[in-house]
Parts: structure tokens; C-alpha cells; sequence
């Protein structure tokens, strides 16, 4: 499946014309080897089986994620083109809008998800990483991902946004689809979207002002509705908007973050010894591992990047994860180095819709991190981890560990 196509009807003259699958199941297993050749065959290159660009490499990746003027989200940032195809759902005001009318958008969830409101989560946060970091010390043997990674963010976000308690393993399973349908109708694709009218169901009516609790950050974004900055309607999927990107992307991140470091154990030293090192973890652990592995834009008209010249209306798959690992950016990129610090990293993207629950993405991560490194002077791995495949997510199904009190 993999090389040069020819004879293909989709073949493009002139450039890098790969084989590639990016959504086929070997290449989700171990993304790696596939990046590296696209990284290395070209600034962008043609990815016949799908008729799309893929770029790998980090300069033209950020380039084209600052740049909403020649590469916008409203045609999606999945695969589908929304300029020829019906949306599977309607498209989401923040992440498939371009400006001006992102622009009022992102300022209602920008203000709910400031850094005086985020810093106003601490104390809860670190409450329950108290509970959960004494439960596992109690086990010894643990699921990371279980007990940990999907544990402490299905409880505090939740309760961060004010989703009642009751059903919220449903949200799993909602966000498992929501990033799903970002690929190919493949069979990730197709099972998750069995589910979509009893989730979608589900999570509306949880949106809704009436189900927010008073005081969170739900509440914080009706606001908009009262200043009439968006309408009651268009705050409800806001509302929903966080709930979609919020929860499977923070359990990966965690998830690869224990992952790492059972990978890692002279790092699990290192930070210990070094505890200032702890804020800036998490960077590190996005950038090797990305939670968020790609996302699309397409050409607003013909347009070239690095002397490649692209179409008008054409998809770009950007591999965050590929940028991330661009030797041409980073010395030795496959290492995991917690005292990195690797600035312009693209996993929380860059430009107009960098990521906006980055603050809270970076408070998870550091909170549980500090409390864990504190009291806990080993994690081990006991058996081997396991992925759960997803056409945009590279998050773990499971990480059996042993965790040693300090
Ligand atoms: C480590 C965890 C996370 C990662 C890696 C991540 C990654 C990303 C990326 C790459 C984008 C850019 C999308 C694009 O350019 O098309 C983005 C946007 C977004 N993220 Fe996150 N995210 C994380 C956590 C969160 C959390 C916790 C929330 C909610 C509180 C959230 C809400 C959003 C929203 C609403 C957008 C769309 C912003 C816009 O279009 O203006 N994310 N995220």
C-alpha cells in the first residue's frame, strides 16, 4: 500500500504522488514510518487514494494553520468538503467557521475560558487528584488509562462546565464519535456514527441552560446569549462544542503523558528531582505523542506552498503529529525530553483556532502530574499497553501499571 501509485486515476503530475491510507488501521497503529516518508518525499504531497495534499513537515504545517484567508475550516476540517457535500451534522460555529463570523464565537468561549476562570478550577482539580492519586497508591496495580487518564478528566470537566453527574460515560462515547467522523466512512467511522442520533439526543438536552449547574463554565458562555453576542440556541452547541473537544483529547494526553513516562522512568527521576519541570511536561508529551493527530483545511483559491502549487477548492490533511517530529525543527524528535520546553509545537494548532480549552488541557495535565510525582516514586509498566483506534485521536485503551509509593 505503500510507495509511489501510478496508473492511478488520481495521480497528480509533477509531485510527490504516495499511497498512503492515513486512515487505515496499520497506518493509525503506528503512524510513525508513514510520516516520515511523507516528511521526506516533499513540502506537500499528494495522497492519491483520497485526491487530498498531506503536509507533514512543520514549517508549511504552521504556515498553513496561521494563514485562515487561503486555508479556511468552513469546508470542514475533516476529510468531507462541505462545499460539495452536505455536512453529516451542521457545522460547528467555532472549529468549521472562518472570521468574522468565528470571530463572535470564539470570543463567548474565550471569555468562559479565561485564565482568571481557569485558575478558579485549581482547587477542585486538585482535590481530586488527591482522591484518585490515593486510590491507585492503594491498588499498586493499576490501568493508567482507567484509573487514571479517563478517571480524573470524565470528573472534573464535566463538573468544570456544570454537566450533571448521571451519564457521563456518555460522553466517552459521543467524543469517540465526534472525532471519528473527522476520517473517511471507514469501519471506526461507521460504527461510531451508529450512535450518533442516541448521543446527539443525549447531549443537547444536557446543554441546555436549565441543566447547567450555577457558577460554571456552561452558565459563563450563556452570557453571550444574554448580551446577545450568539443566540440561546447557538450557546447550547457552544456549550456542546466543549464537550466535544474537551474530554478525549485531555484523557490521550494524560493518557500518553503516563505513558511516556512508563516508557521513560529516567524522566519519572528527572522530574522528581526537578519539580519546576512540571508545567511544561505536558508540552512535550503533546508534541511526540499529539493527542490530535490531524486536521484538514482547504484552499480558498489556487495557491502554492513551498513552490507547491495547490488548487482552488482543494483538500490539505495537516499531520500535527508529523509537524511535531520534523527533524527539521527539532533535534532529535523521537526523544521524549521532559526539560525540552518545545516551543511552536503544533498539537494545540496555531492561528486564529489555536486550541481555547488549552488552559484547561495544561491545568489537567500539571495537576495530576505534581500530585502524582510528589508520593509516587515509580511507575512501572506490568503488561503492554494497548491503543484504541480512532480516525483523528492517538489516545490508549489501556496501560497496565505498577505505580510505587515514594
Ligand atoms: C491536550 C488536550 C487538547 C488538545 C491536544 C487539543 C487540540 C486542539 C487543536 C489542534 C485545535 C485546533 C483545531 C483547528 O485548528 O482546526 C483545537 C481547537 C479547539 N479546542 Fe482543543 N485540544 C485539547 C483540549 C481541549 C479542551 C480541554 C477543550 C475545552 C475546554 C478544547 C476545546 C477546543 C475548541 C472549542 C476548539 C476550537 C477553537 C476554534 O476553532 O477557535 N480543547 N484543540
Amino acid at each position: 500500500m505503500n510507495g509511489m501509485a501510478s496508473g492511478n486515476s488520481n495521480f497528480r503530475d509533477g509531485v510527490p504522488n504516495l499511497d498512503i491510507d492515513p486512515f487505515d488501521e496499520d497506518f493509525l497503529t503506528d503512524p510513525y514510518p508513514y510520516h516520515e516518508q511523507m516528511r521526506e518525499a516533499g513540502p506537500a504531497v499528494w495522497l492519491s487514494k483520497y485526491g487530498i495534499w498531506g503536509v507533514a513537515r512543520h514549517e508549511e504545517g504552521a504556515e498553513i494553520l496561521k494563514d485562515y484567508k487561503r486555508f479556511c475550516s468552513s469546508a470542514g476540517v475533516g476529510l468531507a468538503n462541505f462545499k460539495s457535500e452536505k455536512p453529516f451534522r451542521p457545522p460547528s460555529l467555532l472549529i468549521e467557521a472562518d472570521p468574522p463570523e468565528h470571530t463572535r464565537a470564539r470570543n463567548v468561549v474565550g471569555r468562559a475560558l479565561s485564565q482568571k476562570n481557569v485558575a478558579a478550577l485549581q482547587e477542585a482539580f486538585e482535590a481530586e487528584a488527591e482522591l484518585l492519586v490515593d486510590q491507585i497508591l492503594e491498588k499498586g496495580e493499576i490501568d493508567g488509562m482507567k484509573d487514571l487518564a479517563i478517571a480524573f478528566p470524565l470528573k472534573v470537566f464535566p463538573d468544570a462546565v456544570g454537566l450533571e453527574e448521571e451519564g457521563r460515560d456518555k460522553l466517552l462515547r459521543y467524543g469517540n464519535m465526534v472525532f471519528n467522523v473527522f476520517g473517511p466512512p471507514n469501519r471506526l467511522f461507521t460504527e461510531a456514527v451508529a450512535e450518533a442520533a442516541e448521543l446527539t439526543e443525549w447531549i443537547t438536552a444536557h446543554c441546555m441552560r436549565d441543566a447547567l449547574a450555577p457558577g460554571s463554565i456552561g452558565q459563563i458562555i450563556y452570557e453571550g446569549a444574554d448580551t446577545g453576542e450568539v443566540t440561546e440556541a447557538e450557546a447550547g452547541l457552544l456549550v456542546r462544542s466543549l464537550l466535544s473537544a474537551g474530554v478525549d483529547t485531555t484523557i490521550s494526553s494524560i493518557g500518553n503523558m503516563l505513558y511516556c513516562f512508563t516508557e521513560n522512568p529516567g524522566e519519572w527521576d528527572k522530574l522528581r528531582s526537578a519539580p519546576s519541570l512540571t508545567k511544561h511536561v505536558i508540552e512535550e508529551v503533546i508534541r511526540l505523542e499529539g493527542p490530535v493527530q490531524t486536521f484538514f483545511r482547504t484552499s480558498v483559491e489556487a495557491t502554492e506552498i513551498s513552490g507547491v502549487q495547490i488548487g482552488a477548492n482543494e483538500k490539505l490533511v495537516l499531520f500535527l503529529g508529523a509537524c511535531n517530529r520534523d527533524p527539521r525543527r527539532w533535534d532529535d524528535p523521537d526523544k521524549f525530553d521532559i526539560a525540552r520546553k518545545p516551543v511552536g509545537h503544533l498539537a494545540f494548532g496555531s492561528g486564529v483556532h489555536r486550541c481555547v480549552g488549552q488552559r484547561i488541557a495544561q491545568l489537567e495535565a500539571e495537576v495530576i502530574l505534581r500530585k502524582m510525582a510528589e508520593r509516587i516514586k515509580r511507575i512501572e509498566p506490568i503488561g503492554p499497553s494497548t491503543l484504541r483506534l480512532n480516525n483523528t485521536i492517538r489516545v490508549r485503551e489501556s496501560i497496565p501499571m505498577r505505580v510505587i509509593a515514594a
